[in-house]
């Protein structure tokens, strides 16, 4: 099937009560890896870059690596996502290399250019058929180092600003932030924003930040050279809990990111005589399936790739029109 729209993919997460994973991807091995675990799994998947990786893979590269994914895979449910858009001339880049969904992330802007830039994305990309996640409070991490402050999405204001943008999700801050050290002890999440929020919004929410950074993990790419101390992330738990509560999708990439170092550096640990990048690179591949057909049982997408008739961008045009 071809790519799918985020909006097709969200509602129907919503009708069966489980979350879809948006894995970050850059390369090869990671998209190959993420749709080995799909398949296997028979989930549906969000394949999401970043500016970082549109940047790294020249764009081209990477729309001609999703299309073979789609290619090989034409019986699982795909969505290719634009993750933390910056600005409309970002969004039009990726609308025009196939995107089937984009972020804009106004989130460090004041309510009101928040508002103004989101809802112009929601005017261009609704034109052409492609979902909008916009976003409103702020993360730690990355955000906080743009932001300068860290602030919880306020179910008030979510409620005006999805009301006046008119996106189709809605990213919300309750105390994640990106990376492998989001916590200095044990994870303290305002889970019982989420519940409130999908209430007052009706659409389906989204989780930024959400790599578990697994113990098992990090021991592995310590054990082998790494240093990554003091690590911890979002317990799979509280997950399923904003899962029940409307939240849709789930950002994964720190976890990625661990699960492939710690592979990488265990080969060349143990024979440090390798130098044949594919000695190394396909228990790195090999790591990122393991990784996501675990989460895809966790947020409960496994076995629901049956589940899609696909819809098109052009659909997707003609449902914008009437609403
Ligand atoms: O939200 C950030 C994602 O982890 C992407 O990271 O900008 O380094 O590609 P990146
Ligand atoms: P992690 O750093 O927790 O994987 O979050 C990724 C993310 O939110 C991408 O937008
Ligand atoms: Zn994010």
């Amino acid at each position: 099937m071809p790519l799918i729209p985020m909006y097709q993919c969200l509602k129907e997460a919503e009708k069966g009560g489980y979350g879809v994973g948006a894995f970050n991807v850059n390369n090869m091995e990671q998209i190959q890896g993420i749709m080995k675990a799909a398949r296997e799994m028979q989930s549906p998947v969000i394949l999401q870059a970043s500016r970082g990786a549109l940047k790294y893979t020249d764009l081209t590269y990477l729309k001609h690596l999703v299309q073979a994914a789609v290619e090989q895979n034409p019986d699982i449910p795909v969505v290719l996502h634009l993750d933390h858009g910056d600005s409309l001339e970002t969004v039009k880049t990726a609308i025009s290399l196939g995107f089937t969904s984009v972020m804009i992330d106004g989130s460090h802007y004041d309510f009101e250019t928040n508002v103004a830039i989101s809802r112009e994305v929601v005017e261009y990309a609704h034109e052409h058929g492609v979902s909008v996640e916009a976003e409103l409070g702020t993360l730690g991490g990355i955000e906080e180092d743009v932001a300068g402050e860290v602030k919880l999405t306020d179910p008030d204001q979510a409620e005006e600003f999805v009301a006046r943008v008119g996106c189709d999700a809605l990213a919300v801050a309750i105390g994640t932030s990106h990376g492998a050290y989001k916590f200095k002890a044990e994870p303290k999440l305002a889970l019982d924003l989420i519940s409130e929020i999908y209430r007052r919004v009706k659409i389906p929410l989204v989780m930024h930040g959400s790599s578990s950074v697994p113990k098992e993990l990090v021991d592995v790419v310590n054990a082998y050279g790494g240093k990554i101390e003091n690590s911890f992330g979002v317990p799979i738990e509280s997950i399923q809990q904003g899962i029940s509560n409307g939240v849709r999708k789930i950002n994964v990439d720190t976890d990625i990111r661990l699960a492939m170092t710690g592979a990488i550096r265990k080969v060349l640990f143990e024979d440090p005589s390798k130098f044949d990048p594919r000695d190394y690179l396909a228990p790195a591949r090999e790591a990122v399936y393991r990784l996501v057909a675990q989460r895809m049982k966790d947020f409960g997408s496994a076995g629901h790739a049956k589940d899609y008739a696909p819809m098109t961008l052009d659909d997707m045009k003609a449902i914008y029109k009437r609403a």
